[in-house]
């Protein structure tokens, strides 16, 4: 390649995208040593005028169309236009970057089948975990491993939310402004708080690990929303955090997937990832578990896993070779099996509100027994309010079917129950 620099379009100026112009400034002797050649951001689009005039274009497609661009990098985030924008750029015979989860996991099929098609490279790096390497971890780290499980930490603002709520107290409004305000939190935060931004980076480790594509529909999908204080601290006092876990587990009848707010014991490595911080554990048949952690939201952290992403990419892209052996191996024939989620077994943790009167208890373990959901321990916290009580079941592992078929019966009992059911999954 006698081109004298690599030329960057960068189309999203945010938060993220002024992290890595930042980057790639200060950190331009390390790129240049790794690539050989330097590294030059040429134009960057954004919706309004930037604070770099004499790199701002106002059409993403004048990056597109640039000949002389060889890199496009997408961080305006979303499924439309950054959809097109990923497309027309491969098409356009570019390279991308795009730290965009929500488009990849739902585009899955059609951005890596135009990849292989037009021979070109797609990095997603920061799109999980921040600037964890997890994404480089799985596909080449682990390339020699049968996967058989994905758990992880995986939304720094839910983490951080829990932290707060778990360790300070804060209110979950509270802690949740105080999230979007280090930065940390999506556009629309009900991404973060529902789940959403889990499920979709655990459909992208999970299209990664098993070779086909993994869709957000088929995760059983819960965030903390509706996550009441009550149950931070019960558990506190039982030995447990609240943590959101995104769960992927091969079983012999399908893969087992989930997003949802777990109990981790104490001594729970993943009771140790705390505020913007995530964590995931990768299985291997040969290996065992892998841990991989570090900060997985905020400018810098986002910033820096795009900006290795350009690195590495324009080490292929010098010798010509971006793009030849696919970096996603992809193949849209491939069908994978999915468990449906009334089948997922594990532990539980449940908190009945019910009255305090003769009869309550032998009524609700009736309906448990009926459901075959056996219980492991039993108590009654002191939380007496006008006649209603609190008891506390944790439960041996049990389907999850049969367990929310129990629960729809004793909520119906409404004798006696006074409000709905909270149901836990215990992480083993
Ligand atoms: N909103 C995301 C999070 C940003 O909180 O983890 C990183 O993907």
């Amino acid at each position: 390649m006698d081109k004298k620099y690599i030329n960057v379009g960068l189309i999203g100026y945010g938060t993220v995208g002024k992290g890595v112009v930042k980057i790639l400034e200060e950190n331009k002797k390390i790129a240049l040593r790794k690539v050989g050649k330097p590294i030059k951001v040429k134009s960057i689009c954004d919706l309004y005028p930037i604070d770099r005039p004499e790199l701002y274009v106002k059409k993403f497609r004048d990056i597109i169309k640039d000949p002389e661009i060889d890199l496009v990098v997408e961080l305006i985030g979303g499924y439309e236009p950054a959809r097109t924008i990923i497309i027309e750029a491969l098409k356009a015979g570019k390279n991308v970057v795009t730290a965009n989860k929500a488009v990849l996991a739902k585009y899955w099929d059609q951005i890596f089948t135009t990849a292989q098609e037009y021979q070109k490279s797609i990095y997603y790096e920061a799109s999980v975990g921040g600037v964890i390497p997890v994404v480089q971890g799985l596909s080449e780290g682990l390339a020699s491993e049968e996967i058989l499980e994905i758990k992880g930490i995986l939304n720094g603002t839910t983490n951080f939310i829990l932290s707060e709520m778990t360790k300070n107290g804060v209110e979950y409004g509270e802690a949740l402004k105080g999230a979007q305000k280090a930065g940390f939190a999506e556009a629309d935060p009900s991404f973060d708080v529902n789940g959403i931004d889990t499920a979709n980076k655990l459909a992208i480790l999970a299209s990664l690990a098993w070779g086909g594509w993994v869709k957000v529909k088929d995760i059983a999908v819960k965030g903390i929303a509706d996550l009441d204080i009550d149950d931070v601290m019960i558990s506190k006092e039982f030995g447990y955090d609240i943590k959101l876990i995104g769960s992927a587990q091969k079983t012999k009848n399908g893969i087992d997937l989930s997003v949802q707010p777990c109990l981790v014991n104490h001594e729970n490595v993943f009771a140790t990832v705390e505020n913007e911080y995530n964590a995931v554990m990768i299985k291997g048949k040969a290996s065992g578990d892998v841990l991989f952690y570090g900060k997985g939201a905020g400018q810098l952290p986002a910033a820096s896993a795009v900006v290795s992403d350009i690195i590495n990419l324009s080490k292929f892209i010098v010798t010509n070779t971006a793009g030849i052996v696919p970096d996603v191996v992809y193949n849209r024939k491939t069908r994978l099996k999915i468990l449906p989620s009334g089948k997922s077994k594990a532990p539980y943790y449940l908190r009945f509100s019910v009255v305090d009167k003769p009869g309550v208890l032998s009524k609700i373990s009736g309906i448990l027994g009926k459901y075959k959901v056996s219980i492991a321990s039993l108590s009654q916290p002191d939380m007496n309010e006008d006649g209603i009580t609190q008891i506390v079941v944790t439960t041996h592992e049990t389907s999850r079917g049969n367990l929310e078929k129990a629960l729809k019966q004793i909520d119906a009992t409404k004798s006696i129950v006074k409000s709905k059911t909270v149901k836990i999954k215990i992480e083993m």
